[in-house]
């Protein structure tokens, strides 16, 4: 028994969680149950939140910059963690990766430019590109044995053929769960280099790791990349702290850096929220058990749904996750029509997923289902699941 306990359910209904409170809005109902987007069901160390608590307490919130108490602690957790080395004027925190996403895309791309990016992917990698005026490429991922890989031919020549200023990577693979090798990374990074392409590397998912793998992130692969790299850090998924609205973004390439902080200012945005900043250092300085616990859990939660499956419904696959608490289910055997799958998930089984197609067409039959639940919550679903697949 760890100091944890993730079993217990709480009520999240009336907190404004856009998982829990806004069904009758987003999808016209309000008896599904949520596995979508990726936010946990998991209450925080009281440790963290007492620090939280006697910031509030204060009751003083004026403009607030992140110093060295702030900084060193979200190296120590990468260097501890990952492996890197990271320098403090490297960082620049802001509301989130998305955001940087799209600061990036405006630093480092015009109107009308191309951006490369991997479908199945996180859907807003997609949307922030056209919303800024860019060009969309994608280079698939190919589904080969119930495994994602990347084509890397294909990817080098989208690059060509479209001149990509940029390459969105996401690093672990948000839905399909991959986390990239040394191997597969340096390939990429090397065409890339090649053909003068930004990288973004997404390694918002990077501390959920399942046994037998490693994430390697892009910073550990040479300074020979730093040239062209931004690299997007958050504790918001390790931690759940979408709602405190902070980021770490890195850039050590001092031009990058400075791009990349210029369009920062552009949009007039300047000192962080400092509720977010509190939050950001407590959970990297006391946070490691709460995580270390946390990740034995999910992977009781992935072992829980693989049986199931197995024994009840062995129709639908579950795209084994190296990495993430997401899981890829994908119900080609099931039916072939994407709209009858929507029909089953929402009106049959009564859950809330993320349908396949929103990551990209060509994944129109498969589910992502977010598995950082309590146990108890996750076993419904599984039972709902089987309910809305009987004939
Ligand atoms: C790959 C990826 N990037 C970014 C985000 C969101 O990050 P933020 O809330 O910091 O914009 C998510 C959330 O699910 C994600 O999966």
């Amino acid at each position: 028994m760890g100091k944890y306990d993730f079993d217990k359910i709480y009520d999240r209904r009336n907190t404004d969680s856009i998982k829990w409170d806004f069904g009758m809005q987003r999808m016209g109902r309000d008896d599904l149950l949520p596995l979508w987007v990726a936010d946990m069901d998991f209450k925080l160390p009281d440790e963290v939140i007492a620090d939280i608590v006697k910031r509030a307490e204060h009751g003083i919130f004026g403009y607030t910059d992140p110093g060295e108490g702030y900084y060193g602690p979200v190296k120590s957790w990468f260097g501890k963690r990952h492996n890197v080395t990271i320098q403090s004027d490297w960082i620049t925190v802001v509301p989130g990766v998305v955001y940087s996403i799209a600061l990036a895309v405006r630093a480092f791309t015009e109107a009308g430019d191309a951006v490369l990016i991997q479908q199945p992917v996180y859907y807003p990698f997609s949307r922030t590109v056209e919303v800024n005026h860019r060009k969309v490429v994608n280079s698939q991922l190919i589904y080969n044995n119930g495994r994602y890989e990347i084509d890397f031919e294909d990817f080098e020549k989208k690059i060509e053929d479209n001149q990509v200023r940029l390459f969105l990577l996401c690093s672990p693979h948000n839905p399909v769960g991959r986390v990239w090798s040394r191997e597969e990374l340096k390939r990429m990074a090397d065409i890339c280099k090649a053909h003068d392409v930004y990288i973004f590397a997404d390694e918002i998912h990077s501390d959920f790791i399942y046994k037998g793998h490693e994430h390697v992130s892009f910073l550990s692969l040479g300074e020979e990349y730093y040239d062209r790299l931004i690299v997007g850090t958050s504790p918001s998924k390790t931690f759940n702290l979408a709602g405190m609205q902070v980021a770490n973004i890195i850039t050590p390439d001092a031009e990058v850096k400075k791009k990349f902080r210029y369009e920062n200012e552009s949009v007039g945005y300047s000192q962080p929220n400092v509720l977010g900043m509190v939050a950001c250092r407590s959970v990297y300085e006391k946070g490691e058990q709460w995580l270390d616990e946390l990740l034995d859990y999910l992977q009781g939660n992935l072992d829980y749904v693989r049986e199931f499956l197995k024994e009840k419904l062995p129709k639908v696959k579950l795209v084994e996750p190296e990495g993430t608490y997401l899981i890829w289910l994908d119900f080609s055997e099931v039916t072939q029509d994407h709209k009858e799958l929507e029909d089953i998930i929402v009106n049959k089984a009564k859950l809330w997923l993320d349908p396949g197609v929103i990551f990209g067409r060509e994944s129109a039959l498969f589910e992502r289902v977010n598995i950082a639940c309590p146990r108890q919550t996750l076993k419904e679903a599984m039972e709902h699941l089987y309910e809305g697949l009987q004939p």
